[in-house]
């Protein structure tokens, strides 16, 4: 396929993005829609917990980005869906997506995760018969390939090890996206990225949970020792290493795709905190104080760490955020939206927290 970045090169088109009411497809449906008013954009996402339509008001009004409200585990829907829109290029984000919901409730894992990829590449391989000038490109994670121990890095040559009920999920589809390019030579590609942070995440994954718990002056629970090393990139880094992948890189190809930010949760709490101090005037002696070590995640992966050299010498992606001002960003719009986070608890996240501190012992 022609490179979509000179519009000159290439036909309109129509790209179907699963999953954008979501943390990371909204934020890469902002950028595109925007950036590629000749591109017809469909956001294909059935409003879980967290999908907000709030989350996409910045693009509300795009003549053109089209919403179908589908479950994705729905195969004569998704068979539909595909058949009415034609895309030329899926960008696959819908999951089920935190680790402790996997733990306390894995079926709808299976499901989404595992059931719905599959419904997406059998409609895809229905439309495209043997059309190669398209991509189904399937948004994965590198917890896929497990626990480091205190030195190493993953690349795309690294084994599969998954080890949580949302790991081994998104492991299934990523083989069945691969098994669907052998077998009937659907033009397919994989990213695997490490942890995403910024704007508009669901406030019960790490950064914007302790964001909400410091600004309410409630604890700060620390799963373990604190001492677990996640790698950080900002998401408008992630979406735009998505696009050069689905444009650019080569079918059947995976690309593993981190922010060379390795911190543990110690340390980014502490930088964190760091921000919320400057972006609000609180002490960051009182805000650390609210620190609490809990009972820690069951198969807690100790370390992540992620090569990303092929991407770069590939395609020339690399990331843009220093981690410092991501955060900084990322808390002023904390700050500045209250809005969206009444409207992220008011689908579930408080009945959420609650409901993870009493099963799992929590105190
Ligand atoms: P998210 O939980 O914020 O959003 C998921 C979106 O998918 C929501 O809008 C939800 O409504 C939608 N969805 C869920 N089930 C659906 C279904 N059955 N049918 C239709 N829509 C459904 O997730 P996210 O953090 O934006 O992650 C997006 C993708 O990126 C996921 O595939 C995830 O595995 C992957 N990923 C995430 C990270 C990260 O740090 N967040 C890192 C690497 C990879
Ligand atoms: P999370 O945001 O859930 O992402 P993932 O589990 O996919 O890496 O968690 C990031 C890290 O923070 C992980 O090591 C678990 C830890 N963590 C806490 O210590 N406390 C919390 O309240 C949460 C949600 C996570």
């Amino acid at each position: 396929m022609n490179d979509p970045r000179h519009p000159t090169d290439t036909a309109p088109h129509t790209v179907l993005v699963t999953g954008g009411n979501g943390f990371i497809g909204s934020n890469l449906l902002v950028q595109w829609v925007t950036r590629r008013p000749d591109l017809t954009f469909v956001n294909v996402d059935c409003l879980t917990y967290a999908g907000l339509p709030e989350s996409l008001a910045p693009v509300a009004d795009a003549p053109n980005l089209r919403q179908e409200r589908v479950d994705i585990r729905d195969a004569a829907a998704v068979q539909t869906l595909i058949e009415t829109h034609r895309p030329k290029i899926v960008l696959h984000l819908a999951a089920e997506s935190h680790v402790d919901r996997s733990i306390l409730g894995p079926r709808q894992f299976l499901e989404t995760n595992v059931g719905g990829t599959f419904n997406l590449l059998d409609a895809c391989r229905n439309l495209w018969a043997g059309d190669t000038d398209c991509r189904f490109h399937h948004v994965s994670t590198d917890e896929v390939f497990g626990s480091l121990g205190p030195s190493g890095q993953f690349s795309e040559t690294t084994p599969y090890d998954p080890r949580s009920p949302y790991s081994a999920s998104k492991a299934a589809s990523d083989h069945f996206v691969r098994a669907y390019h052998e077998t009937f030579g659907l033009p397919v590609s994989i990213t695997n990225c490490s942890n995403n942070y910024g704007p508009r995440q669901n406030p019960e994954k790490l950064i914007p949970l302790m964001i909400q718990n410091a600004l309410a002056g409630k604890p700060l629970p620390v799963y373990g020792d604190g001492g677990n090393v996640r790698d950080w990139l900002f998401v408008t880094d992630h979406a735009d290493a998505i696009w050069e992948v689905a444009y650019r890189g080569a079918a059947g190809q995976t690309y593993c795709v981190g922010g060379e930010t390795e911190r543990t949760n110690l340390e980014l709490l502490n930088s964190l905190l760091q921000c919320v101090a400057e972006g609000t005037g609180k002490s960051l002696a009182t805000l650390q104080s609210q620190i609490q070590f809990v009972k820690d995640r069951p198969g807690h992966d100790r370390r992540y760490a992620i090569d990303c050299s092929k991407i770069k010498a590939d395609l020339g992606w690399q990331p843009s955020h220093q981690l410092e001002d991501g955060l900084r960003e990322t808390v002023d719009w904390y700050l500045a939206n209250p809005a969206w986070i009444e409207a992220a608890r008011a689908r579930g996240h408080d009945e959420w927290v609650k409901r993870q501190y009493v099963e799992a012992g929590r105190a």
